[in-house]
């Protein structure tokens, strides 16, 4: 109330004046409250700006490097065309950290806290309907530097919904992340796995996307409880691993610190899904087979599930992901 009067008072005695001098001497009569704001300024100033970003910075900074995969010098890969992602082959403790189903209001910023104090970025596959309702969290998602994939707008299966059905799943979730950060997504998870050779030639032609799936599968989902989370991906993680879980439970969220600090103990560097591309190094018989496997036999013909042309792939499958190797490589298992 008190400024208030005073204002009042001034601009009253202004406007009766008149005269220049006598201006100039109102100008110095509100100087008590011009003081008072000045100390006030003051203290503000100076209380809160200096210790938070000296503790916080360098911890910040200093994890990035730390536990983030290296860059890759030169020119990197870009995705095998055709091929189904389940791991990579890589000179190194990388692995990929994947969240689907998202983003929700409460459990989702929670998990960005996490990575973002360790430095790690991850890929959020995410649901068109959940980042419509959230864009605020999509969009942090993308601030902080992990990539958005795209996960179906309502999670059908894909394989089992007519093809302009699918491809409308995959299009609005495309256009809604598209709106919100101003990037389209470049790699699709299908809803559980699910993907035919037709469907996945169609998403890859019409929207440049590759299909993601994983090779670390906690169940998190199945089992709403952190320790098992944590003990499934800490028995399953290996180098070049996918690790699939959700960032819309609790139970999940309540895992990752432990999670992440014991990753990073054992030596792990995180990254996300096209940085691990751009690392990855198939091993020659993935190369080779691509091509015999992927162009038009596929729909047409069973005979190239056989066995015979599995086995060399097989190989090289054990090499990196014992687990669920067997069913990772070229894609000809849906
Ligand atoms: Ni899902």
């Amino acid at each position: 109330m008190k400024p208030l009067l005073l204002v009042s008072g001034v601009l009253a005695l202004g406007a009766a004046a008149g005269a220049g001098f006598v201006l100039s001497s109102v100008l110095q009569e509100p100087s008590v409250a011009q003081v008072e704001a000045a100390k006030v300024a003051a203290v503000a100033a100076v209380a809160p700006v200096a210790p938070p970003p000296v503790a916080v910075d360098p911890v910040v900074t200093g994890s990035i490097s730390t536990n983030s995969v290296p860059v890759p010098s030169g020119p990197s890969a870009g995705p095998v065309p055709g091929h189904i992602y389940r791991s990579f082959n890589v000179d190194g403790p990388y692995i990929a950290l994947t969240f689907d189903d998202g983003p929700n209001a409460q459990t989702t910023p929670k998990l960005l806290d996490l990575l973002k104090e360790r430095g790690i970025k991850a890929t959020f596959f995410v649901l068109g309907n959940m980042a419509a309702k959230h864009p605020d969290v999509l969009k942090r998602i993308a601030d902080e530097g992990h990539e958005i994939g795209n996960h179906s707008w309502s999670h059908p299966q894909l394989t089992r919904i007519k093809l302009d059905a699918a491809d409308k799943q995959v299009s609005d979730t495309n256009e809604v992340v598209f709106q919100v950060t101003g990037k389209r997504p470049h790699f699709l998870r299908p809803p559980y796995g699910s993907m035919k050779p037709a469907l996945r030639d169609h998403l890859e032609k019409e929207y440049g996307l590759t299909i993601v799936n994983w090779s670390v599968d906690p169940l998190d989902w199945k089992r709403r409880d952190s320790q098992v989370v944590y003990d499934e991906i800490m028995k399953q993680v290996q180098p070049g691993a996918i690790v699939l879980a959700h960032d819309i439970y609790p139970s999940t969220v309540d895992a990752m610190a432990r999670v992440l600090d014991d990753l990073i103990a054992k030596g792990y560097k995180f990254g996300t899904i096209p940085q691990l591309i751009a690392m990855d190094t198939p091993h020659a018989p993935k190369v080779a087979l691509a091509p015999a496997v992927h162009p038009k036999p596929t729909s047409a013909k069973p005979a190239s599930k056989k066995p015979a042309d599995k086995k060399p792939a097989d190989k090289t499958a054990r090499q990196s992901q014992p687990s669920s190797g067997k069913s990772a490589q070229n894609g000809n298992l849906y």
